[in-house]
């Protein structure tokens, strides 16, 4: 069963195309990542995905379902079991760690303060923290608020997390351990996961298939094995950097 299936779609803004007929199958309970350059549409992909954009033309399927068939229910139902890492991953800096972890929680559902509690603190040890609850956003360094986030990402139980330029600005270290974090969450949680990065490191550790992303179509597709050994002088380019 597919999760999400991108048939010949295009996207232009301002005249500038920037998806020009990508097609790509992403299968459920995979991990892909999409590779690509700045500006290349990556952030635009997922954007669709969540119905935060939609095709000028082509087709965006949701575990087989038209997008364009979608109500704005639909797609408040479809983006509820979708955890989002956004590239600026943003944390309400006037609130503690619990109480961000927590949001989603007090907008979607009824628990207890003592339920939340519970649940915010299984989440924040899925992501490696513990005894943070109480701190305020500004007092975690990088790495950690990159874990908030993540914990918040994942706090609903989602069937899917999206995850757009987790490790940018992290130094090398915690860049590592982020990446193996995300590979951690995705087989604990059991979900689907798509990232997208030009960090091609953290994607050949990480991903289960990759898909490179050039002129707004899928230029390759495949193992991390597979586009390593591809000799397409534009793929090795790339990946030499
Ligand atoms: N809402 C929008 N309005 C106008 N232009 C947009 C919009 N969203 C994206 N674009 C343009 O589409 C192109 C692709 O943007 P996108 O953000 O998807 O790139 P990206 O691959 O995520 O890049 P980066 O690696 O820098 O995050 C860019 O030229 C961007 O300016
Ligand atoms: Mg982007």
């Amino acid at each position: 069963m597919p999760f999400v299936f991108f048939d010949e779609v295009h996207k232009s803004f301002e005249g500038k195309e920037v998806l020009r007929g990508l097609t790509v199958l992403i299968r459920k309970k995979e991990m892909l990542v999409i590779l690509g350059g700045s500006g290349s549409g990556k952030t635009v992909i997922l954007k669709h995905i969540v119905g935060l954009l939609n095709p000028d033309r082509g087709r965006v399927y949701l575990e087989e379902r038209p997008g364009d068939g979608f109500g704005e229910a639909d797609w408040l139902e479809w983006r509820r079991q979708i955890g989002f890492l956004f590239q600026n991953g943003a944390l309400f800096d006037s609130m503690t760690v619990l109480e961000n972890v927590a949001f989603p929680l007090r907008e979607h559902t009824r628990l207890s303060d003592r339920e939340i509690r519970g649940r915010v603190r299984e989440k924040l040890k899925l992501v490696g923290l513990e005894s943070v609850e109480k701190m305020m956003p500004d007092k975690l360094s990088g790495g950690m608020r990159k874990r908030v986030a993540l914990a918040r990402a994942v706090i609903l139980e989602p069937q899917a997390v999206l995850y757009d330029e987790p490790t940018t600005g992290l130094d090398p270290i915690t860049c590592k351990w982020v990446t193996k974090l995300m590979r951690g969450v995705h087989e604990k949680l059991n979900v689907t996961s798509v990232v997208v990065t030009h960090n091609i490191q953290s994607a050949l550790s990480i991903a289960d298939r990759i898909a490179f992303l050039h002129r707004g179509r899928i230029r390759f597709l495949g193992t991390p094995a597979e586009i390593q050994a591809s000799d397409d002088r534009i793929i090795q380019d790339f990946l030499k950097g």
